[in-house]
């Protein structure tokens, strides 16, 4: 690529004046994504990087502005389970019935996809991620555009996922046309994944919608191996993006699972200088000099996904060198926040013992 080119590229991403929304907003930030601008968007789950899901140019933009791999499609957002045919063929009643049930709500289906989505938002599968979000101001967006949204989470690849307007703007000053400030979400970890174009439907990615309440619904659900372990060398995982080191804070971080007292003697004794600390609220007081982030009460799966993002960014701002992380058991939304701190640890965990935290 030639100097000027790649000086020019420089100027696009960096030299935006991105553009503080409000909640009022709503035609202003239709007209931003109607025009193949890019938009801050605030769901539930998480802030998404939104764009025309029908315009393949602003599309590719998503992929520019985020450093994202070309390999890793988006999900396609949709105001109403009414639009599901538009974009979606074959679908199985199993997909019915958990619309019906879970949408809108952190619930992404993959499903077979007709060729009105661009090839930008498969990245070449045959399928496509859907989901209709459960956030007023989302909806609205969508209602007033009357297009679907292509909408990835809204950090810098790699980095952790944004919850509130200022980690959005962290991470994408100058990157896009406009960030909606909806305050922060109340979900906090991404929607949850499951492909139902297998035989047996299958959990891509745990998040906000726990497995628990799948299963209830579909019965068995097989969970793909990526959710839980390291992919070995070469190994393709169904979500694309689940091979991708992810959430990381720029310190290493080891998890610790087992129960919460072993945890916490174990970081105690292998702390030094700068050393960072993910923990439970009760165990906050027990790592002097440590960076301390707490997540929420080891009980309370739900508080910890709302806090986990925000705890792993926070390091970033400190001196830190390495980040232990008291990890929850895999019930409810703890499958969620468990593997978050996993993938942000590259797998690196240690087992101390059977049972909750
Ligand atoms: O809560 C969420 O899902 C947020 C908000 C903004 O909606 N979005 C989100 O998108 O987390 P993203 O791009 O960060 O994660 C989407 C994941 C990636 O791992 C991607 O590989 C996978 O979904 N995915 C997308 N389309 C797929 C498909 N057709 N088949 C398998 N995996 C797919
Ligand atoms: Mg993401």
């Amino acid at each position: 690529m030639a100097a000027s080119t790649i000086l020019l590229k420089w100027n696009w991403i960096n030299q935006m004046e991105t553009k503080l929304l409000t909640a009022n907003d709503i035609e202003t930030a239709a007209a931003v994504l109607r025009d193949g601008g890019l938009l801050g968007i605030p769901t539930e789950t998480v802030y998404g990087l939104g764009a025309d899901g029908l315009n393949p140019d602003a599309v590719r933009r998503i992929f520019e502005a985020k450093g994202r791999p070309q390999d890793n499609p988006l999900i396609l957002h949709i105001p109403d389970v009414s639009w599901l045919e538009r974009y979606c063929h074959d679908i199985p009643p199993a997909a019915c019935l958990l619309a019906e049930k879970f949408w809108p709500g952190p619930l992404t289906m993959i499903l077979p996809r007709r060729e009105i989505v661009p090839d930008a938002v498969a990245c070449g599968l045959e399928t496509v991620g859907i989901r209709c979000p459960n956030h007023p101001v989302f909806l609205a967006i969508l209602r007033a555009l009357d297009r679907p949204v292509a909408a990835p989470s809204g950090n810098r690849s790699g980095r952790p996922s944004p919850t509130c307007a200022r980690h959005m703007l962290e991470d994408m000053d100058g990157r896009v046309e406009a960030i909606v400030d909806g305050g922060p979400c109340g979900v906090g970890v991404e929607s949850t994944i499951i492909d139902l174009t297998a035989p047996v439907p299958r959990l891509l990615r745990p998040g906000g919608l726990p497995l628990e309440a799948l299963e209830e619904v579909l019965g068995e659900i097989a969970v793909d191996k990526a959710v839980v372990s390291p992919l070995a060398d070469g190994e393709k995982p169904r979500a694309p993006g689940m091979k991708y080191r992810h959430y990381a804070p720029r310190a290493p971080v080891t998890v610790l699972t087992g129960p919460g007292d072993r945890t916490a003697r174990y970081i105690r004794e292998k702390m030094g200088d700068h050393t960072g600390v993910i923990c439970f609220d009760e165990y906050a007081g027990q790592f002097p000099g440590g960076t301390v982030e707490t997540i929420g009460a080891s009980g309370d799966a739900a508080a910890q996904a709302r806090r986990v993002f925000d705890a792993l960014r926070a390091f970033d701002r400190t001196d830190v060198t390495a980040i232990f992380a008291q990890c929850p058991g895999d019930g409810g939304l703890g499958l969620a926040v468990a593997n978050r701190l996993k993938k942000a640890a590259g797998f690196q965990v240690v087992e101390l013992g059977e049972g909750e935290a």
